[in-house]
This record gives C-alpha cells, sequence and structure tokens, in this order.
C-alpha cells in the first residue's frame, strides 16, 4: 500500500510482460487473457529471480513497499512486498485482480458481506498462495486482506483490469467490520500485529 520509486531494472525486465498484458486486457476475453499472462510469468523462474529487491528499510516499516510497474485506464501491474509482522486490514479493489506470488506466501483472507453495516463484512475463508501455486483471480465485488506468511517477506505480481488509484474503493475497520473510504491513513492505522 506504500508505493515506492520503481527500480529502472525492475521495470526493463518487465516490459514485455506489460505489454503482454496491455494487449490482453483489450482481448476479446480480458480477465482470461490477463491470468494467462500472469501464469506465464510466473513459470519464467529466471526472470523473477533476476527482479531487483528493494532494500528492507524502502516502503513503510508496517505494510513493506508497493512498486507501480504500470498504470492507465484499463490496466494496472504492481509488485508488492508485504512485510511479515502484520495482518493488513481489508478492503475491495472494484476490478479484477489477478495475482500471482513469486516469493514467499501471501495469506489471503476472505470476506463476504452482511448486508448491514455494522459489521458490513464476515470472514468467508482464508488462503495461503505460495510462489509455485496457481494464480489467483478475484472479482471485482472481491473483499480480502492480506498478510506475509511464516514471518517471511512475500513477493507477488498483482495486475488490477483498471486504473487502481483511480478507484474509490472501500476499507473495513479491523474490529468493528465498519466500511470506510480506503485512504493510506486509515490502511496503514488498521494494521494488526500478528506475531509473525
Ligand atoms: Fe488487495
Amino acid at each position: 500500500m506504500t508505493t515506492t520509486t520503481t527500480d529502472p531494472d525492475t521495470t526493463a525486465l518487465l516490459a514485455p510482460f506489460v505489454e503482454r498484458c496491455r494487449a490482453a486486457v483489450h482481448s476479446a476475453e480480458p480477465r482470461r487473457a490477463v491470468i494467462a499472462e500472469v501464469a506465464g510469468l510466473m513459470a519464467d523462474r529466471d526472470l523473477l529471480a533476476s527482479l531487483p529487491v528493494p532494500a528492507p528499510d524502502a516502503g513503510h516499516r508496517i505494510t513493506g513497499a508497493d512498486e507501480t510497474i504500470f498504470e492507465d485506464d484499463s490496466l494496472t501491474v504492481m509488485l508488492v512486498h508485504t512485510r511479515p509482522g502484520h495482518d493488513q486490514p481489508a478492503h475491495d479493489h472494484l476490478v479484477d485482480a489477478i495475482i500471482g506470488v513469486y516469493d514467499g506466501g501471501e495469506v489471503h483472507r476472505f470476506y463476504r458481506r452482511t448486508g448491514t453495516s455494522e459489521p458490513a463484512i464476515e470472514h468467508s475463508g482464508t488462503r495461503t498462495i505460495r510462489a509455485g501455486d496457481d494464480v489467483l483471480a478475484l472479482t471485482p465485488e472481491a473483499v480480502h486482506a492480506i498478510a506475509a506468511a511464516d514471518g517471511a517477506w512475500t513477493r507477488a505480481v498483482h495486475v488490477y483490469l483498471g486504473g487502481l488509484s483511480g478507484v474509490d474503493r472501500s476499507i473495513f475497520h479491523p474490529e468493528t467490520g465498519v466500511e470506510e473510504p480506503l485512504s493510506m491513513g486509515r490502511y496503514v492505522a488498521w494494521c494488526r500485529p500478528n506475531g509473525d
């Protein structure tokens, strides 16, 4: 959730992937095409291993660092480096989100809407996506929260079928489940230590 300056080498290494995603998002079946591109990237272990790793003090001391590789109105490509130690708050995206983990494990807690305001969501399941696992594809209405598994940094590619920074998204309070507009301040304030 904290955007850092993207390493120029990372941008260059992922440029072909970004171009394939840009074509995919304008294809007849954008969601399926982008899933295939992310799966293809996850299979390129040599490329993934060559991606520069941000310094441990880059980004935010609680959440870690996000590198935005590309964003326009139809597509956002990010590398999400999640620091261990906190459960991050539940949020939506309102666009499809396609996620491939290439280092460590990304814990996803999933929620369903209750139809009431407090709590607005309830926990519906948890899944940990690890390097080598299938790509995770979330629908626009999905609500999830992430954390790094096993007390180690998690590194993942998150591709959104829209311009994520321009979307008015929601975040949910970790104790009350109340829905509020997502902001960086709330996101960090609503992280909770998890002992990892
Ligand atoms: Fe998310």
